[in-house]
């Protein structure tokens, strides 16, 4: 008899999805992308894609490495502007805002499109200031009591208030990787985001670490648009409710996520799924 215990399958995981609780008649589009081509230089690695992101969704972009996962998500917060070789074409809503438009305050942007990054990356500062200084260069805080709150606040919808409640003024980089990817996920949540995405953000993580942020996905959903790049598929299965499946920069097929995994509609999400690549 074969005693290893292997990870749970996709069939698995689909099968043990929580069942949806989201009300596809009243959720509401947040970001919506239509036609959007990116280049480095002349190089174009994402091709006219449309998307819409909606509210109280966690949305999973999926495919093989160098399909354009990582700069399709950058382009929804406008980081690919830190890249001088990029550029973008097409647009980009936010609640119908054009988020390029000439008139768009990026810093605000990227408070109200918040994001956490595969590496855990705090600050070199106290977990309290990790968390303190988004809400303090956006002025979102009277004073000392005020800002306490937002702290206190932003590390219980964390989950990592009763970990770290005892040592605020430890270094966040003396915390633990899955302590420090929760920790960056209560700073983007500190300047009340309404869109939060997150580049393959368990993928340093060893598996309890991993759960404990699917968790903390699944809860935060209630009350954020979430965005997640991921190369797991049976995470994309546990924790989204739409998937969006890349290959070579273009959007294959985009839909619900038990659709794309036990019905997809396109030969190239069917062999991305059942592993033929990737
Ligand atoms: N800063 C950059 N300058 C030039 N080309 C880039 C840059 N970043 C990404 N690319 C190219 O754009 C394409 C898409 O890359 P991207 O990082 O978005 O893929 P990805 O789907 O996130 O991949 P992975 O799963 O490996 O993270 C690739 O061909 C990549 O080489
Ligand atoms: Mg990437």
């Amino acid at each position: 008899m074969n005693e290893t215990v292997q990870p749970p399958s996709l069939a698995e995981a689909i099968q043990d999805r929580p069942e949806d609780v989201v009300d596809e008649s009243t959720s509401e589009v947040k970001m919506q992308a239509r036609d959007v081509s990116v280049f480095y230089g002349k190089k174009k690695a994402i091709d006219e894609v449309s998307v819409d992101v909606f509210t109280e969704h966690v949305t999973a972009f999926i495919g093989p490495s160098g399909c354009g996962k990582s700069t399709f998500l950058r382009a929804l917060n406008r980081m690919n502007d830190t890249i001088p070789s990029a550029s973008v074409t097409g647009t980009i809503e936010l609640d119908g805002e054009d988020i390029y438009a000439s008139g768009m305050d990026v810093v605000q942007l990227r408070a109200r499109v918040g994001m956490v990054f595969q590496k855990p990356n705090p600050f070199p500062k106290s977990i309290y200031e990790n968390i303190a200084y988004g809400p303090k260069i956006h002025g979102l805080a009277e004073g000392k009591a005020e800002l306490d709150t937002i702290v206190e606040k932003s590390l219980r919808r964390a989950g990592l208030w009763d970990e770290v409640k005892d040592r605020l003024q430890d270094s966040g980089t003396a915390l633990s990787g899955g302590q420090q990817q929760r920790l960056c996920i209560a700073r983007a949540i500190a300047v009340d985001p309404e869109v939060i995405l997150m580049d393959e953000p368990c993928s340093a993580l060893d598996p309890i670490a991993t759960a404990k942020i699917e968790e903390l996905i699944d809860d935060l959903r209630g009350r954020y648009a979430i965005v997640i790049v991921t190369h797991s598929m049976q995470q994309a299965a546990r924790v989204s409710q739409r998937t969006a499946f890349f290959h070579l920069g273009h959007l294959v097929e985009y839909g619900h996520t038990s659709d794309i995994f036990t019905n997809p509609q396109q030969q190239r999400t069917q062999d991305y799924i059942t592993g033929r690549y990737g």
